[in-house]
């Protein structure tokens, strides 16, 4: 079990318990090579840890009805962390698994911040023209709780011409100000390891969503007193996503709303090299987490050896971050970084990397023990 240590955060143990959830699609096959990698990177650390896989998902829905037992999220709480494939199954309707499953998952273990570092490793093929590793190292952080997603809408008079539906947005004070205060602490974390500047972006629609986002623009104003040494600017979500691919050299912690946060972490992963290579974290600082890549299951190319496993590989080297263990997140990430050099996977893209997936975990694993 973690223990706490200073300030709530949890101490690195040296020894760990994670639940595995496969999930459909592509998840199994890219889950398989991140704890391939995970487990070479352990050995050469000696950082010990027991995997339990539990069956989620589509398959297990379509054949039970159930998809995230009330029991099985009791059991994930004695856990130090869930690394999590990819849930979606092309034969059960939209919303059942996404609900039932990842975002019950947020939301019962309280997972408020997503975290989706946007980085451009040397050695990959990414979409802009003129833009280096150097410009592309910044770090989404994606409210995970509120917005659009918390409730379930309502609909008048469904199925007639005079239909209505409402599809509200709710927004906490405590919520926007957690999520807020995590990236001003992240923004200063970075700036002291990378020696850069410590800046924090606000994306928001706050001229249309005068209400809700005037709560984050004010919250936004407030705790920034908090942290005279970040440097602070707002943006609008559709000036933001121009910003992305001309300026992303301007970024360092970006930090928006649930919705926004999807839309813009897609982007963020088109212009890291692809969907393929970006990994997330689903974080509460001090209770267990959920680490998963943020691609989906991809149901049309599962099975065939065809998809890129890095995502995966480099959301593992997340969650042991997250754990405290800082010396295997790097040797997994160092390893991603050295196999991307060699050459041998010239897109990223599935069905282009040039090697199979099984062959790209071994690629990196070879790395990570060494
Ligand atoms: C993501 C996904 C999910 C989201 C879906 C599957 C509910 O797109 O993790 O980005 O919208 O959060
Ligand atoms: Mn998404």
């Amino acid at each position: 079990m973690k223990r706490l240590g200073k300030g709530g955060r949890e101490m690195a143990t040296g020894s760990y318990r994670i639940a595995v959830v496969p999930g459909d699609g592509i998840g199994p096959e890219v889950v398989r090579e991140g704890l391939k990698v995970l487990e070479a990177a352990c050995q050469a650390e000696g950082v010990r840890y027991e995997a339990v896989t539990f069956d989620l998902g589509g398959d297990r829905y379509l054949r039970t009805g159930e998809t995230l037992p009330d029991s099985v999220l009791d059991e994930f709480r004695t856990f130090d962390a869930i690394y999590f494939g990819a849930i979606g199954h092309p034969d059960v309707p939209p919303g059942v698994l996404e609900r039932g499953i990842l975002l019950k998952l947020r939301f019962a273990l309280d997972l408020f911040v997503n975290l989706r570092p946007v980085k451009l490793y040397p050695g990959v093929t990414a979409p802009l023209r003129d833009k280096t590793p150097d410009d592309i190292d910044f770090v989404v952080v994606r409210e995970n709780t509120e917005d659009v997603y918390a409730l379930e809408g309502t609909a008048f008079r469904q199925g007639t011409p005079e239909e209505v539906t409402l599809q509200p947005a709710i927004y906490t004070r405590r919520g926007t100000e957690r999520i807020l205060r995590f990236a001003f602490e992240l923004a200063v974390k970075r700036a002291r390891e990378r020696n850069k500047p410590a800046k924090v972006t606000l994306v928001d629609k706050a001229n249309v969503m005068t209400v809700g986002h005037g709560l984050w623009r004010r919250v936004f104003a407030e705790v920034a007193q908090e942290f005279p040494q970040v440097e602070t600017e707002a943006l609008y979500v559709d000036a933001a996503a121009m910003e992305f691919v001309l300026h992303p050299e301007r970024f360092q912690v970006v930090v928006t709303t649930n919705l926004f946060g999807d839309i813009l972490t897609d982007l963020g992963a088109a212009i890291q090299g692809g969907i393929g290579i970006a990994p997330s974290g689903n974080i509460h600082p001090n209770k267990v987490s959920m680490f998963e890549p943020v691609h989906g299951s991809a149901p049309t190319i599962a099975g065939q050896g065809l998809a890129c496993p890095l995502a995966a590989i480099l959301t593992a080297a997340l969650m042991m971050e997250h754990l405290g263990e800082t010396r295997v997140a790097q040797r997994i990430e160092a390893a991603v970084a050295q196999a991307l050099a060699t050459g041998q996977i010239p897109s990223l893209e599935a069905g282009k990397m040039g090697l199979r997936t099984n062959e790209v975990g071994d690629l990196v694993a070879s790395f990570a023990a060494s």
